[in-house]
């Protein structure tokens, strides 16, 4: 391992159920296809978790067709984004976030363990059957995405109940900062009380004393630099996920028209819309958002029946979100909602994935694996 920085200590390792992290760092789920396989693998590769976001996977998929078997395609689209990672980053840890607010979500993870996911990462409401369609796989990590201490408290309640288990980690995500859907209603958001300085410190405290530390506390939100992880594990995170800061990455999976708009934000750019989810969701300004905002309408015909409760879908109103982020994915931004954290104007140029893990970590990387298609690297 050759030292880059004599400032920068390398960061400690994270054991999460039966995985040590050499780096205890999450790459976030970033849906629709945001982070699929290459993503993931270079992440898992450079030794932190790779995530490859379920949500409508199969929509650039060879399997969808115009909306016939959209969930069979996304189980195949899924096997298919495990295989691949798995064939680029061996021994690289893979998971994937699925959301508890999709149809799908039950076939979600039940694919993703059966394609050999490490992790499942899930949030968008409360996982709380995630242990009973895990049980095949028990060494699999089961991570919740919880916005406050009770949340946290219930789950792990009614897993240790109905299931005998707890989660393998906790992971808060702050609503003031983070990028997509969020776990907080509009008036919310912003308030103190959802904020990491005041969530990380009372989880931390409740896992020390219900659970001896056995739960470890993920941080994500707002992370982009170094000095922001140190942060947070001094309020007594464990580790962090990070999502926003790999968009820029030459493996990030989106189109480079897609990863363009960040490089090219400004100060204001970042807004927040109403999701047909009915959650408010952090977004880059675009034309899309724009026609929103205009009260313009804008494309509402649902095109992946994806959520179990859709406004699109069930009251014809807002837009349809799967097309949405599909054609942002593909590089659309006149019809495409860009998903995005409060960092997103911090972005300047393309980077790479190693690059940002040896700027984050002060020494060139321990790679977990080889990269056998040699695209991994600065
Ligand atoms: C483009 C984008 C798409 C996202 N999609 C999902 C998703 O499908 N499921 C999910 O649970 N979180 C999703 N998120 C949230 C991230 O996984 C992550 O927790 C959050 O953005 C962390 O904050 P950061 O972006 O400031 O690092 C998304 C975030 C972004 C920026």
């Amino acid at each position: 391992m050759t030292v880059l920085s004599s400032t920068v200590k390398p960061l400690p390792p994270l054991t999460i159920g039966e995985f040590t992290l050499p780096i205890p760092i999450i790459q976030g789920g970033m849906g629709v296809r945001v982070s699929a396989h290459r993503l993931a693998s270079a992440v898992g590769y450079a030794g932190g978790v790779g995530g490859i976001a379920t949500v409508a996977l199969s929509l650039a998929s060879k399997y969808y067709n115009k909306g016939k078997d959209y969930y069979k395609a996304n189980i195949k689209a899924l096997a298919d984004e495990l295989r691949l990672a798995r064939e680029i980053s061996p021994r690289g840890i893979i998971g994937t976030n699925c959301m508890v607010a999709i149809r799908d979500f039950e076939a979600m993870v039940r694919t993703s363990l059966e394609n050999g996911a490490q992790f499942i990462i899930s949030g968008a409401g409360l996982p709380l059957r995630l242990p009973e369609f895990a049980a095949a796989n028990p060494k699999a990590a089961l991570i919740p995405i919880v916005s406050s201490l009770r949340a946290a408290v219930l789950i792990a309640k009614r897993w240790h109940k109905l299931y005998k288990r707890l989660p393998d980690a906790i992971l808060f995500e702050d609503p003031n900062t983070a990028g997509g859907h969020l776990g907080a209603d509009r008036p919310s958001i912003f308030s103190e009380a959802f904020s990491l300085e005041r969530v990380i410190p009372e989880l931390a405290q409740w896992s020390r004393k219900e659970y001896g530390d056995e739960i470890p506390i993920i941080s994500a939100g707002g992370i982009w630099d170094r000095g922001d992880i140190d942060r947070v594990l001094a309020l007594g995170a464990k580790g962090v996920q990070m999502a926003t800061r790999f968009i820029c990455t030459h493996e990030c999976d989106a189109a480079q028209a897609f990863k363009d708009a960040f490089i090219q934000a400004k100060e204001g750019d970042v807004v927040i819309i109403d999701s047909p989810a009915g959650l408010p969701g952090r977004a880059l300004s675009s034309p899309f958002t724009r026609k929103l905002f205009r009260g313009e309408d804008v494309d509402a015909k649902c095109f992946a029946t994806c959520l179990s409760a859709c406004l699109c879908r069930d009251q014809e109103s807002t837009f349809c979100i799967a097309r949405a982020l599909h054609q942002a994915q593909q590089g659309d931004l006149e019809n495409g909602l860009v998903f995005t954290g409060t960092n997103a104007t911090r972005h300047t140029r393309m980077t790479s994935v190693r690059e940002i893990f040896e700027e984050l970590n002060g020494c060139t990387i321990p790679p977990t694996g080889t990269p056998a298609d040699g695209s991994i690297g600065g």
